[in-house]
Protein backbone atom coordinates (compact mmCIF):
# COMPACT_ATOMS: atom_id res chain seq x y z
CA UNK A 1 0.00 0.00 0.00
CA UNK A 2 1.04 3.51 -0.57
CA UNK A 3 4.31 2.29 -2.38
CA UNK A 4 6.28 5.13 -3.96
CA UNK A 5 9.06 2.64 -4.55
CA UNK A 6 10.73 3.99 -8.35
CA UNK A 7 8.80 7.06 -8.37
CA UNK A 8 10.80 10.66 -7.92
CA UNK A 9 8.88 13.31 -6.18
CA UNK A 10 9.52 16.90 -6.23
CA UNK A 11 8.63 18.72 -2.34
CA UNK A 12 8.77 22.66 -2.58
CA UNK A 13 9.49 24.41 0.38
CA UNK A 14 10.83 21.19 2.00
CA UNK A 15 12.27 22.71 4.81
CA UNK A 16 10.56 24.64 7.62
CA UNK A 17 11.23 27.85 8.87
CA UNK A 18 11.84 27.04 12.50
CA UNK A 19 12.22 23.17 14.51
CA UNK A 20 9.67 20.86 14.16
CA UNK A 21 7.84 19.18 10.86
CA UNK A 22 6.13 21.41 8.70
CA UNK A 23 3.80 20.34 6.04
CA UNK A 24 6.40 20.15 3.23
CA UNK A 25 8.95 18.46 5.49
CA UNK A 26 6.61 15.94 6.81
CA UNK A 27 5.70 15.55 3.04
CA UNK A 28 8.97 14.92 1.42
CA UNK A 29 9.82 12.76 4.70
CA UNK A 30 7.24 10.46 4.53
CA UNK A 31 7.43 10.05 0.75
CA UNK A 32 10.73 9.19 1.25
CA UNK A 33 9.51 6.38 3.58
CA UNK A 34 7.54 5.15 1.47
CA UNK A 35 10.22 4.35 -1.36
CA UNK A 36 10.53 7.75 -3.32
CA UNK A 37 13.77 9.77 -4.21
CA UNK A 38 12.75 13.17 -3.23
CA UNK A 39 13.93 16.29 -4.68
CA UNK A 40 13.76 18.76 -1.71
CA UNK A 41 13.30 22.49 -2.80
CA UNK A 42 13.69 25.46 -0.97
CA UNK A 43 15.09 29.26 -1.22
CA UNK A 44 16.87 28.19 1.99
CA UNK A 45 18.85 25.54 1.19
CA UNK A 46 19.45 24.81 5.11
CA UNK A 47 16.59 24.44 5.95
CA UNK A 48 16.06 21.92 2.85
CA UNK A 49 19.47 20.37 3.71
CA UNK A 50 17.78 19.38 7.66
CA UNK A 51 15.50 17.61 5.45
CA UNK A 52 17.73 15.56 3.40
CA UNK A 53 19.99 14.82 6.43
CA UNK A 54 16.70 13.05 8.13
CA UNK A 55 15.65 11.68 5.25
CA UNK A 56 19.60 10.03 4.32
CA UNK A 57 20.01 8.63 8.42
CA UNK A 58 16.92 6.89 7.80
CA UNK A 59 18.61 5.48 4.33
CA UNK A 60 16.28 7.32 2.24
CA UNK A 61 17.17 9.30 -1.24
CA UNK A 62 16.93 12.55 -0.94
CA UNK A 63 18.62 15.56 -2.62
CA UNK A 64 18.79 19.49 -2.22
CA UNK A 65 17.56 22.38 -4.73
CA UNK A 66 17.81 25.76 -3.84
CA UNK A 67 15.36 27.40 -5.90
CA UNK A 68 12.74 30.69 -5.71
CA UNK A 69 9.56 29.60 -6.49
CA UNK A 70 8.39 32.68 -7.43
CA UNK A 71 11.12 32.94 -10.14
CA UNK A 72 10.45 31.17 -13.37
CA UNK A 73 13.98 30.42 -15.03
CA UNK A 74 14.90 29.33 -10.99
CA UNK A 75 11.84 26.86 -11.50
CA UNK A 76 12.35 25.83 -14.57
CA UNK A 77 15.85 25.08 -14.04
CA UNK A 78 14.33 23.45 -11.03
CA UNK A 79 12.65 20.58 -13.22
CA UNK A 80 15.86 20.38 -15.23
CA UNK A 81 18.06 19.71 -12.64
CA UNK A 82 15.66 16.92 -10.92
CA UNK A 83 15.48 15.30 -14.60
CA UNK A 84 19.10 14.99 -14.46
CA UNK A 85 19.86 14.18 -11.37
CA UNK A 86 16.63 11.37 -11.00
CA UNK A 87 15.60 10.95 -14.16
CA UNK A 88 11.95 11.45 -14.00
CA UNK A 89 9.26 13.77 -12.25
CA UNK A 90 6.28 11.25 -10.78
CA UNK A 91 5.34 13.70 -8.20
CA UNK A 92 5.03 17.42 -7.42
CA UNK A 93 3.80 18.64 -4.02
CA UNK A 94 3.24 22.36 -4.23
CA UNK A 95 3.83 23.15 -0.93
CA UNK A 96 4.97 27.65 -0.42
CA UNK A 97 2.82 29.58 1.04
CA UNK A 98 2.15 31.53 3.82
CA UNK A 99 -0.22 34.43 4.87
CA UNK A 100 -0.41 38.26 5.78
CA UNK A 101 -2.82 39.89 7.45
CA UNK A 102 -5.50 42.26 6.07
CA UNK A 103 -8.75 43.29 5.12
CA UNK A 104 -9.60 45.01 1.10
CA UNK A 105 -8.59 48.24 2.85
CA UNK A 106 -6.33 47.78 5.77
CA UNK A 107 -3.72 45.82 3.21
CA UNK A 108 -1.19 47.62 1.07
CA UNK A 109 -1.07 46.72 -2.55
CA UNK A 110 2.30 45.35 -2.34
CA UNK A 111 1.23 42.90 0.33
CA UNK A 112 -1.64 42.00 -2.03
CA UNK A 113 0.21 41.03 -4.55
CA UNK A 114 3.02 39.86 -3.09
CA UNK A 115 0.42 37.47 -1.15
CA UNK A 116 -1.00 36.13 -4.36
CA UNK A 117 2.39 35.15 -6.16
CA UNK A 118 3.66 33.71 -2.79
CA UNK A 119 0.38 31.26 -3.00
CA UNK A 120 -0.78 31.25 -6.35
CA UNK A 121 1.82 32.04 -8.92
CA UNK A 122 4.38 29.54 -7.04
CA UNK A 123 1.83 26.50 -7.61
CA UNK A 124 1.23 28.06 -11.28
CA UNK A 125 4.96 27.95 -12.08
CA UNK A 126 5.33 24.46 -10.40
CA UNK A 127 2.76 23.18 -12.77
CA UNK A 128 4.04 25.60 -15.80
CA UNK A 129 7.60 24.06 -15.85
CA UNK A 130 7.02 20.37 -14.43
CA UNK A 131 3.82 19.13 -16.38
CA UNK A 132 5.54 18.93 -19.69
CA UNK A 133 7.92 16.05 -18.13
CA UNK A 134 5.11 14.14 -17.03
CA UNK A 135 3.57 14.71 -20.39
CA UNK A 136 6.40 13.29 -22.30
CA UNK A 137 6.32 10.58 -19.25
CA UNK A 138 2.06 9.70 -19.99
CA UNK A 139 1.89 9.89 -16.11
CA UNK A 140 2.27 12.46 -12.98
CA UNK A 141 0.40 13.35 -10.07
CA UNK A 142 0.62 16.65 -8.54
CA UNK A 143 -0.64 17.69 -4.94
CA UNK A 144 -0.96 21.36 -4.34
CA UNK A 145 -1.70 22.57 -0.84
CA UNK A 146 -4.26 25.13 -0.06
CA UNK A 147 -5.89 26.02 3.23
CA UNK A 148 -9.44 26.24 4.50
CA UNK A 149 -9.07 29.97 4.64
CA UNK A 150 -10.22 29.37 1.08
CA UNK A 151 -12.99 27.74 1.85
CA UNK A 152 -14.39 29.50 4.72
CA UNK A 153 -14.82 32.92 6.53
CA UNK A 154 -11.23 33.57 7.52
CA UNK A 155 -12.73 35.95 10.45
CA UNK A 156 -13.91 33.28 12.32
CA UNK A 157 -9.92 33.15 13.76
CA UNK A 158 -10.37 36.68 14.66
CA UNK A 159 -8.33 37.68 11.68
CA UNK A 160 -8.62 38.82 8.42
CA UNK A 161 -6.42 37.70 5.86
CA UNK A 162 -7.99 38.36 2.49
CA UNK A 163 -4.97 38.32 0.26
CA UNK A 164 -4.50 34.10 1.76
CA UNK A 165 -8.32 33.57 1.52
CA UNK A 166 -8.45 34.64 -1.93
CA UNK A 167 -4.84 32.80 -3.34
CA UNK A 168 -5.87 30.02 -1.16
CA UNK A 169 -8.95 29.31 -2.69
CA UNK A 170 -7.90 30.20 -6.17
CA UNK A 171 -4.91 27.12 -5.51
CA UNK A 172 -8.29 24.88 -5.36
CA UNK A 173 -9.79 26.18 -8.47
CA UNK A 174 -6.59 26.71 -10.71
CA UNK A 175 -5.97 22.56 -9.40
CA UNK A 176 -9.41 21.84 -10.98
CA UNK A 177 -8.80 23.56 -14.22
CA UNK A 178 -5.18 22.02 -14.39
CA UNK A 179 -6.58 18.28 -13.77
CA UNK A 180 -9.27 18.79 -16.35
CA UNK A 181 -6.57 20.32 -18.89
CA UNK A 182 -4.19 17.39 -18.23
CA UNK A 183 -6.45 14.11 -17.48
CA UNK A 184 -6.42 12.45 -20.43
CA UNK A 185 -2.36 12.95 -20.59
CA UNK A 186 -2.38 10.41 -17.39
CA UNK A 187 -1.43 13.22 -15.37
CA UNK A 188 -3.51 14.07 -12.05
CA UNK A 189 -3.85 17.18 -9.86
CA UNK A 190 -5.55 17.39 -6.29
CA UNK A 191 -5.34 20.10 -3.41
CA UNK A 192 -5.23 18.92 0.53
CA UNK A 193 -6.67 21.80 2.28
CA UNK A 194 -5.07 21.79 5.99
CA UNK A 195 -6.75 23.39 8.49
CA UNK A 196 -4.99 24.95 11.80
CA UNK A 197 -1.65 22.93 12.06
CA UNK A 198 0.64 22.79 14.59
CA UNK A 199 3.96 23.73 12.68
CA UNK A 200 6.82 25.06 12.87
CA UNK A 201 5.27 28.60 11.04
CA UNK A 202 2.87 28.88 14.56
CA UNK A 203 5.65 29.61 16.61
CA UNK A 204 8.13 31.24 14.29
CA UNK A 205 6.18 33.43 12.17
CA UNK A 206 2.03 33.64 13.55
CA UNK A 207 3.07 34.35 17.31
CA UNK A 208 5.10 37.72 16.01
CA UNK A 209 2.36 38.54 13.63
CA UNK A 210 -0.86 37.19 15.34
CA UNK A 211 -0.14 37.01 18.51
CA UNK A 212 2.18 39.86 20.44
CA UNK A 213 5.02 37.12 20.63
CA UNK A 214 3.06 34.82 22.69
CA UNK A 215 3.24 31.59 20.90
CA UNK A 216 1.94 29.28 24.20
CA UNK A 217 -1.35 31.79 23.92
CA UNK A 218 -1.74 31.53 20.15
CA UNK A 219 -1.22 27.61 20.31
CA UNK A 220 -4.19 27.78 23.15
CA UNK A 221 -6.30 29.63 21.05
CA UNK A 222 -5.72 27.53 18.27
CA UNK A 223 -6.40 24.41 19.95
CA UNK A 224 -9.50 25.47 21.29
CA UNK A 225 -10.75 26.00 17.84
CA UNK A 226 -10.14 22.86 17.00
CA UNK A 227 -13.83 20.48 17.27
CA UNK A 228 -10.91 17.60 18.21
CA UNK A 229 -9.53 19.94 20.66
CA UNK A 230 -6.28 20.44 19.40
CA UNK A 231 -4.56 21.42 15.92
CA UNK A 232 -3.37 19.09 13.34
CA UNK A 233 0.27 18.45 12.53
CA UNK A 234 2.60 18.54 9.36
CA UNK A 235 2.21 14.43 9.65
CA UNK A 236 -1.69 14.60 9.10
CA UNK A 237 -1.33 16.83 6.03
CA UNK A 238 1.44 14.64 4.97
CA UNK A 239 -0.57 11.50 4.67
CA UNK A 240 -3.38 12.96 2.70
CA UNK A 241 -0.36 14.31 0.34
CA UNK A 242 1.04 10.83 -0.15
CA UNK A 243 -2.28 9.26 -0.66
CA UNK A 244 -2.95 12.01 -3.55
CA UNK A 245 0.43 10.95 -5.16
CA UNK A 246 -0.15 7.15 -4.81
CA UNK A 247 -1.04 4.70 -7.26
CA UNK A 248 -3.86 4.08 -5.14
CA UNK A 249 -5.41 7.62 -5.53
CA UNK A 250 -4.73 6.31 -9.67
CA UNK A 251 -8.79 7.37 -10.35
CA UNK A 252 -8.97 10.43 -8.20
CA UNK A 253 -8.30 14.32 -10.03
CA UNK A 254 -9.60 17.17 -9.80
CA UNK A 255 -10.77 17.32 -6.13
CA UNK A 256 -9.53 18.16 -2.48
CA UNK A 257 -8.95 16.20 0.78
CA UNK A 258 -9.48 18.69 3.76
CA UNK A 259 -7.59 17.93 6.68
CA UNK A 260 -8.82 20.02 9.32
CA UNK A 261 -10.19 17.84 12.33
CA UNK A 262 -13.57 18.92 11.47
CA UNK A 263 -13.05 23.14 11.45
CA UNK A 264 -15.18 23.47 8.57
CA UNK A 265 -17.70 21.44 10.03
CA UNK A 266 -17.78 23.84 13.15
CA UNK A 267 -17.16 26.53 12.07
CA UNK A 268 -18.10 27.08 7.87
N1 LIG B 1 0.53 25.56 9.37
C1 LIG B 1 -0.75 25.75 9.15
O1 LIG B 1 -1.55 25.92 10.06
C2 LIG B 1 -1.24 25.74 7.72
C3 LIG B 1 -2.61 25.71 7.53
C4 LIG B 1 -3.11 25.70 6.24
C5 LIG B 1 -2.24 25.72 5.17
N2 LIG B 1 -0.91 25.77 5.38
C6 LIG B 1 -0.04 25.81 4.19
O2 LIG B 1 0.99 24.85 4.27
C7 LIG B 1 2.07 25.29 3.44
C8 LIG B 1 3.43 25.34 4.12
O3 LIG B 1 3.51 24.66 5.24
P1 LIG B 1 4.92 24.47 5.95
O4 LIG B 1 4.59 24.27 7.38
O5 LIG B 1 5.70 23.43 5.24
O6 LIG B 1 5.62 25.92 5.71
P2 LIG B 1 6.81 26.72 6.30
O7 LIG B 1 6.29 28.08 6.58
O8 LIG B 1 7.52 25.99 7.41
O9 LIG B 1 7.76 26.87 5.02
C9 LIG B 1 8.31 25.75 4.37
C10 LIG B 1 9.52 26.20 3.58
O10 LIG B 1 9.12 27.02 2.48
C11 LIG B 1 10.26 27.76 2.12
N3 LIG B 1 9.94 28.86 1.21
C12 LIG B 1 9.38 30.06 1.49
N4 LIG B 1 9.28 30.81 0.38
C13 LIG B 1 9.78 30.08 -0.64
C14 LIG B 1 9.97 30.32 -2.03
N5 LIG B 1 9.62 31.49 -2.60
N6 LIG B 1 10.52 29.35 -2.78
C15 LIG B 1 10.90 28.16 -2.23
N7 LIG B 1 10.76 27.88 -0.91
C16 LIG B 1 10.21 28.83 -0.12
C17 LIG B 1 10.80 28.22 3.46
O11 LIG B 1 12.17 28.57 3.37
C18 LIG B 1 10.55 27.01 4.36
O12 LIG B 1 11.71 26.23 4.55
C19 LIG B 1 1.74 26.69 2.98
O13 LIG B 1 1.23 26.66 1.68
C20 LIG B 1 0.68 27.11 3.99
O14 LIG B 1 -0.14 28.13 3.51
C21 LIG B 1 -0.38 25.78 6.63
Amino acid sequence: MLDMTGKVAIVTGAGSVGPGWGNGKAAATLLARQGAKVFLVDVVAEAAEETRGIIAAEGGTAAVHKTDMLDSAQVAAMARACVAQFGRIDVLVNNVGGSAPGDAVSMAEEVWDRQIDFNLKTVFLGCKHVIPVMERQGKGAIVNISSVAGLRNDGHGGRTHVGYSASKAAVIQFSRSTAGAFVAKGIRVNTVVPGLMHTPLVESRLAKTVAGGDATALIASRNARCPMGHMGTGWDVANAVLFLASDEAGYITGTEIVVDGGLILASP
